[in-house]
């Protein structure tokens, strides 16, 4: 992936070929990445069928990162559907390059996965919104400065993040609230500057993942819903420093919750 004339399709190609043998299912239906907080969140989607190691796929690098999953799992859903389950996010601050960043996208939909499911843990702006709450992504900004896509490839966004697959959300958790996600760069969180930047532009969620993915995904052709758990709220947002063990503890906080919304959401697709 890191050599400029080498395919990322093909690459993706590969690692579902891999995918296909070593889970014994040839297509899946849709795909879901499991953000920070969101590691035990699938465990109640169906029955898991098969677990491999992210690093026996094809152009995976396992992730070292405390509360970050590095398995690859394939689930049978009550629905007869098959979930394939990515818990081996690769973040644009690794370093790796952006066709690492979506490699796990591309490789999903190279299974057959329709509809490709993003969460994240995510700072908060609005200021109602508390640590271990879940919000629908219903827009991004990318502020990476980068792409996955290389060259002359003009995409448009517009409804990335699906109308029809939120307003599904909604009818099974009409609490559901819904904002414009911010991808920073990272690893360092926002100053507070950067916060209120991110406010005026029209953010409402902060991270450092998810929208490189949802436009390779919309490349791929594939329908996207976004979820985000806000860990936290955003620097200037909450007065005290933010750390990495308490998104840990939001997540940890907010499991039951977001696994029993994933299972009914992904239940219905
Ligand atoms: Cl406040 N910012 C970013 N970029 N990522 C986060 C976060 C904040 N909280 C959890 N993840």
């Amino acid at each position: 992936l890191d050599d400029p004339a080498t395919d990322p399709f093909a690459v993706a190609a590969d690692a579902a070929a891999d995918i296909a043998r070593l889970t014994g299912v040839e297509r899946h239906d849709i795909a879901l990445t499991l953000g920070s907080g969101w590691g035990k969140a699938a465990d109640l989607l169906g029955e898991t069928t098969a677990t491999l190691a992210a690093t026996d796929v094809t152009g995976f690098s396992s992730p070292a990162l405390a509360g970050h999953v590095g398995s690859i799992r394939s689930i049978l859903t009550p629905a007869g559907k098959r979930v394939l389950v990515i818990g081996a996010r690769t973040h644009y601050y690794e370093g790796h390059g952006v066709r690492r960043v979506v490699h796990s996208v591309r490789t999903a939909a190279a299974t057959g996965a329709k509809t490709m499911v993003l969460t994240n843990g995510a700072g908060g702006i609005k200021p109602a919104w508390t640590p271990g709450q879940p919000v629908l992504i219903s827009d991004h900004i990318n502020l990476t400065g980068d792409s996955p896509l290389e060259g002359a490839t003009f995409v448009d966004l517009t409804d990335l993040y699906s109308v029809r697959l939120r307003d599904l959300a909604r009818s099974i958790d009409p609490s559901l609230d819904e904002g414009v996600y911010c991808q920073f760069r990272g690893p360092q969180y926002e100053t507070p500057a950067e916060v209120q930047m991110a406010k005026i532009i029209g953010g409402h969620i902060v991270g450092m993942s998810t929208a490189l993915e949802a436009i390779a995904a919309r490349q791929a052709g594939m329908e996207i819903l976004g979820f985000s758990l806000i860990t936290n709220k955003a620097a200037g947002i909450q007065t005290t420093p933010l750390s990495h063990h308490e998104v840990i503890e939001a997540g940890q906080m907010a499991e039951p919750v977001i696994s029993a919304l994933l299972a009914r959401v992904i239940g219905q697709l």
